[in-house]
């Protein structure tokens, strides 16, 4: 069997078995066919035998206008090879400019567990970017959920997703989820993993917004408010642009129990939860209403401790919704995931939906300290534009600032 040279007896094993000529010149055609000479090599044991011929007879085919014509190929090849072009590229487009390797709407995921992924999930589902990339520390898992996701390209409105364990995957995103960390165990409360998470941003965001200085930074990891607050803090950027998905969920389940309370549509179900995402939110029943019409004015024990319907119930179920899902499945996920993907619609369409998120609210009703609640915000590419002045009860007020100062003691208790 005759070798080509080293690195190309594979081609050389395919035409003996054809029963082609295994003479170099019979050769000639298929090589010209199968490689495009990117450089000529620097190893001599590299160059083909008609490359060999052709440096060394200025006669050979390469004088022919056939072969100039190839030669002119090749030339092209070499030039599309430097902006990461195939042969085949080049034969089936004429290039006009070149392609933006980055989409200008890129969504980064940091921590691709259960929410990570619900997250990246839904917001592909939802064609929200042309650029998704996925970080994580355990690399095995983030490259197995990079290539799950595109294997399912064709069935989506195709995306780049991209993954890697350095941060630097993320460069140049517009969204940044964070849900890096550790979640709770079954009965374990959010407060609980506050340092472990915070130690895991302290090393992560600098990096992330150096990479991405003009991003939006959504934060998930729980305890959410506080460490929404620290990722402020650890960033340097404007408050407007870290935000925590709050209780943008428990709004969700809270108007999704109304619904089913009521039998009507959720979308149609309006009703707000506020302050911590967490044991202490608060149900703003002053507020619910469906179609304008303020339950509370129909009737008036709606949501209080002596309302014979118990309406109340429906909060408690909220606050435990957590726990009663992760008892069962280990972890919540899907929600959680839809109610991120919208937060992000709303900033990259820049729609300016008001929704319940986390933000530093000093100074909105009459909270003093330095802390991260939710209340509902207007976002849009800027992040949080404005917070929206809600009518609250006295009793509602009374549970929103008992909401902030139990954040401001979790966090003069941080060691920083
Ligand atoms: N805000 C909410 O409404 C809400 C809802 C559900 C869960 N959560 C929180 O989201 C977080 C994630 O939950 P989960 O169920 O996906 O947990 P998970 O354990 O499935 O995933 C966490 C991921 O973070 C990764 N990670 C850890 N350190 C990292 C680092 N330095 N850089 C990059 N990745 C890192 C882990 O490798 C893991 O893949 C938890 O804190 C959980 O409590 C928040």
């Amino acid at each position: 069997m005759f070798k080509l040279s080293r690195g190309h007896s594979q081609t050389a094993d395919v035409s003996s078995k054809h029963g082609e000529s295994c003479e170099p010149a019979a050769h000639r055609p298929i090589s010209q066919k199968l490689y495009s000479r990117v450089a000529t090599p620097t190893n001599p044991a590299d160059k083909t035998p008609q490359m060999e011929a052709e440096q060394q007879n200025q006669t050979t085919p390469s004088s022919t206008p056939n072969s100039r014509k190839d030669d002119r190929d090749d030339r092209d090849d070499r030039d599309d090879r430097s902006t990461n072009g195939t042969s085949l590229q080049v034969k089936i487009f004429h290039e006009i400019g070149k392609p933006i390797q980055s989409s200008l709407h890129k969504i980064s995921v940091v921590g691709t567990g259960a929410v990570g992924m619900a997250c990246a999930f839904s917001v592909l589902t939802k064609n929200l970017t042309g650029e998704l990339a996925l970080t994580d520390v355990q690399g095995d898992r983030v490259r197995g959920e990079m290539m799950d996701l595109q294997h399912g390209a064709a069935f989506i409105k195709s995306a780049k997703i991209i993954s890697g364990v350095d941060p630097k995957i993320t460069a140049n995103s517009r969204v940044i989820i964070i849900t890096a960390g550790v979640r709770q165990k079954e009965g374990e409360n959010r407060l609980s993993l506050l340092q472990r998470n915070l130690d895991i941003l302290k090393s992560l965001v600098p990096k992330l917004v150096s990479l991405s200085p003009d991003a939006v930074l959504i934060v998930v990891s729980n305890p959410v408010d506080i460490l929404t607050y620290l990722t402020w803090k650890l960033s340097g950027l404007p408050k407007n642009k870290v935000i925590g998905s709050g209780t943008n969920l428990d709004t969700s389940r809270f108007r999704f129990l109304i619904s089913q309370k009521l039998n009507v549509g959720v979308e149609s179900c309006h009703g707000w939860i506020i302050g911590e995402h967490g044991d202490t939110s608060v149900p703003v029943w002053s507020g619910v209403n469906i179609a304008g019409v303020p339950l509370r004015e129909l009737y008036p024990a709606l949501g209080t401790d002596n309302d014979p319907d118990n309406w109340q119930e429906i909060h408690k179920t909220v606050v435990n919704s957590a726990y009663e899902v992760i008892k069962l499945k280990g972890y919540t996920s899907w929600a959680i995931g839809l109610s991120v993907s919208d937060m992000v619609e709303t900033i990259l369409r820049n729609t300016h939906k008001v929704h319940a998120v986390s933000t530093n609210v000093q100074g909105v009703h009459g909270i003093n300290d330095q802390v991260y609640l939710s209340v509902p915000c207007v976002l849009g590419e800027n992040g949080v534009t404005h917070i929206v002045k809600q009518k609250l009860t006295d009793t509602e007020l009374a549970k929103l600032h008992k909401s902030a100062s139990i954040m401001k003691e979790n966090i003069d208790n941080l060691k920083i």
